[in-house]
């Protein structure tokens, strides 16, 4: 989604402006601005395409100053061109602003500004509210007063940042419901604001996330948070671990192949400090999850958005297995149209790599407000999620740069795996011994995905042999169905080859009149206990024609007889065995998109986190 970066201090604006914005490519976008207050007067440089355009307009046209902001959009209300792109100035060119979200109501709004006068300048919704501001200004109001005026006027989901040429000691920021984070940089003599962590930390580690219904009005030197009414909202600052270099390739072509590659640290990460080997425990203190709540709870509905979402279907088998407590899996965008039976009694446990899926978090909202237990494993600390539920585990994987998910995938499986051992314990449904196998399988984890890693060139000859297809199946059994699922949408969203996701036992109802010599089908069968019926189900595939690429337990000796191509991963518990099998399915992906020259960490139309419903 949209990308917010602010300045105010000694320092040129511009150059931070840009290179914060550089580091929010990520999120997607199609057109990119900024505005500097030079010589007290706003400077606005904006287009459509990426930021290295926006970078060629800056060169030719100059701008520099102590204050500043700027944006990365991506199209909802206007198409993707200069005239559409923030930041947007009103009537008065004295106020200039960036938005992320959508004005829900601007139609309306347009129209009574319009019978006011106002001329407007774009056909965005954005533009309306920095109108609204200039209304106010007019009646003398201060900026933060006005703004806090305009947004009573606006609804939706809203990240806002804006200032004044005859205001010009600060920026002002808000946020209002899910559209993405706003955070508080503080510097020595200077202050950043911005949507996103990974803009500001080359510069503070000292940060405030503001919280939906906060304003922040921020000078060189401070920081004064209020809600929306003006009353002051004490605050301490966090500080972030995290690395700013851990957030560029290094020797990787694109950030998905980094993240895959990473898999072997984020596995050992998130189980980092969870895992008492020793004894045989498991400790998730950041859930907040005790004996009493463990039995009180009668289900849970776990519920996410896209690849988040196959994770949850993984977590339904493994709470199912291991907890026996009951589980519903639910897509996160159609949660709350089925009226579902929540009570005190449930968890809504969301998973979300960004934590700010609107989807998500309008689900987690539902179950709030039906008296649920909110849970979310997340991975931006500080995001909505996060700070909306009432107990969470982080991913711990570091940031997940490329738009298509890798680590952010495998890592939240294992947390899945965890909280099911932990439930257990705590339900008495598993006795020590019990508890201790489950938990001794963990050491392995990292390893496991190093050996599949390791394999990396043999898959690449796979992806060679298969890039041209224009469609393919991808078919699962039991925990594998979801595996199915994720491959496919990894292969469909960084190849735009229409891949499907199917569990392998529906194919005989209808999907196996697709199978012919032009539909290869990507199957998993690994050893576990749904073994015998891939093998049959690669058998009628093979009787019609069919290529088939098969997923298979290293050391099996049936499948290269039958197979086309065998993507090889270890021998593992099967409970243990989608955080890992999945690996060959990104590798493939991964090569596939890259031979076919694709941008694979900015697929089309995509982006990391989409914060609109
Ligand atoms: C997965 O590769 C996609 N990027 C997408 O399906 C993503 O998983 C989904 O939008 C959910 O995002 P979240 O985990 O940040 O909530």
């Amino acid at each position: 989604m949209c990308g917010i970066v602010g300045y105010i201090g000694p320092q040129d604006a511009t150059p931070i402006i840009l290179n914060g914005l550089k580091r929010l490519e990520y999120r997607g976008y199609d057109s990119a601005g900024i505005a500097v207050l030079e010589n007290n007067h706003i400077e606005v440089r904006r287009d459509a395409g990426k930021l290295h355009r926006l970078q060629t307009i800056v060169e030719e046209q100059p701008l520099h100053g102590p204050l500043g902001i700027g944006h990365t959009r991506w199209a909802t209300h206007g198409e993707p061109n200069a005239r559409n792109a923030h930041p947007h100035m009103g009537s008065t060119g004295d106020v200039v602003l960036v938005h992320n979200g959508i004005v829900e109501n601007y139609l309306v709004l347009r129209d009574e500004l319009e019978a006011e006068g106002v001329v407007f300048n774009s056909d965005t919704d954005t533009e309306v509210i920095v109108h609204l501001v200039e209304r106010y200004m007019s009646q003398d109001e201060s900026i933060e007063d006005a703004a806090r005026k305009a947004l009573r006027h606006i609804e939706g989901h809203h990240g806002i940042v804006l200032f004044s040429a005859s205001h010009n000691d600060r920026i002002v920021a808000a946020r209002i419901g899910n559209a993405g984070g706003v955070v508080i940089g503080f510097g020595e003599d200077e202050m950043f604001v911005a949507s996103d962590l990974p803009a500001i930390l080359e510069h503070t580690r000292d940060v405030v996330f503001l919280e939906s219904g906060q304003m922040a009005v921020v000078t060189r030197s401070e920081l004064k948070l209020t809600d929306l009414e003006g009353s002051l909202i004490d605050y301490q600052t966090e500080t972030v671990s995290w690395d700013p270099v851990a957030a560029e390739k290094g020797e990787y072509r694109h950030f998905m192949q980094k993240e895959i590659y990473e898999q072997v640290r984020s596995l050992t990460d998130t189980i980092a400090g969870r895992v008492d080997f020793e004894n045989g425990e498991i400790h998730l203190d950041t859930l907040n999850l005790d004996k009493s709540l463990a039995n009180r709870i009668e289900k849970i509905y776990a519920i996410a958005c896209g690849t988040a979402g196959y994770a949850a279907m993984v977590g339904k088998v493994l709470i199912e297995r291991i907890a026996r407590m009951p589980v519903e899996f639910d897509i996160a965008s159609e949660f709350r149209y089925r009226d579902p039976l929540v009570n005190e009694n449930s968890v809504v446990l969301a998973i979300s790599q960004s934590g700010e899926t609107a989807d998500t978090l309008a689900a987690m909202a539902e179950g709030k407000a039906r008296g649920a237990t909110l849970w979310a494993i997340i991975n931006m600390i500080g995001s909505q999620a996060m700070r909306i539920a009432d107990g969470y585990i982080s991913m711990q994987t570091g940031p997940e740069i490329g738009v298509a998910s890798t680590k952010a995938y495998t890592a939240p499986l294992i947390d899945l795996y965890m909280l099911a051992v932990l439930l257990a314990d705590l339900r008495g449904t598993i006795n020590p011994d019990e508890r201790m196998a489950l938990v001794s399988e963990l050491r392995h984890v990292p390893g496991w995905a190093a050996a599949c890693l390791e394999r990396d060139a043999e898959v690449e000859k796979v992806a060679h042999a298969i890039k041209d297809m224009t469609h393919c199946l991808y078919l699962g059994r039991g925990i594998h169905t979801a595996t199915a699922y994720e491959g496919a949408l990894k292969l469909k969203e960084i190849s735009y080859i229409h891949a499907e996701g199917y569990p392998a036992g529906e194919m005989k109802h209808g999907p196996i009149a697709l199978v012919d010599k032009d539909m290869p089908v990507i199957a998993i069968a690994t050893r576990d206990p749904w073994y015998e019926k891939m093998i049959s189900q690669i058998e009628q595939t093979k009787a019609r024609g069919g290529k088939v690429i098969a997923v298979a337990t290293e050391g099996d000796k049936l499948i290269p007889a039958l197979a086309d191509h065998v993507l090889w991963v270890p021998e593992m518990p099967w409970m243990l065995s989608p955080a890992i099998t999945v690996i060959p399915l990104q590798i493939l992906a991964y090569h596939i998109a890259t031979l076919r020259g694709l941008d694979v960490d900015q697929p089309r139309n995509l982006a990391k986190s989409v914060t609109v419903e």
